[in-house]
């Protein structure tokens, strides 16, 4: 069997919303020390819905399908499901990835919240900090 699904290689070779976007709302940035890898997520939110969404992502292949798929599943959608949006469902979505690539999905799903919380930051929303722990990577490091 090979390491990778169709949908993992898909989206690698193709990543969907790629870029920056300017005038962003909300931006998260995230990185894994161990790795070094980057995933940086630009969001535009409207009427607390996500309109727009780009990422940039610095890192393996992994990393890049993860990213491209979890700005396909939280496009278009409330904050709250895109708060909700983690890397389990990141990594069914793709078709598995790989044992020793499972923290590339955690950096899609700390990425997408982070942005959230720069959002809620930015503009004085009140949150619950509890729904934002500190992130860490997946190998237990304080990001
Ligand atoms: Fe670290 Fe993929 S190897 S994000």
């Amino acid at each position: 069997m090979a390491l990778y699904s169709e949908k993992v290689m898909d989206h690698f070779r193709h990543p969907r919303n790629v870029g920056v976007i300017e005038n962003a709302d909300g931006v998260g940035e995230v990185g894994n020390p161990v790795c070094g890898d980057i995933m940086k997520i630009y969001l535009k939110i409207e009427n607390d819905t996500v309109t727009d969404v780009k990422f940039e992502t610095f890192g393996c292949g992994s990393a890049i399908a993860s990213s491209s798929m979890a700005t396909e599943m939280i496009m278009g959608k409330p904050l709250s499901e895109a708060l909700a949006l983690t890397n389990q469902a990141v990594t069914e979505a793709l078709d598995g990835l790989p044992a020793h690539k499972l923290h590339c999905s955690v950096l899609a799903e700390e990425a997408v919240r982070a942005a959230v919380k720069d959002y809620y930051d930015r503009n004085g929303i009140a949150y619950d900090p509890a729904d934002f722990p500190a992130e860490s990577c997946a190998h237990g490091c304080e990001v």
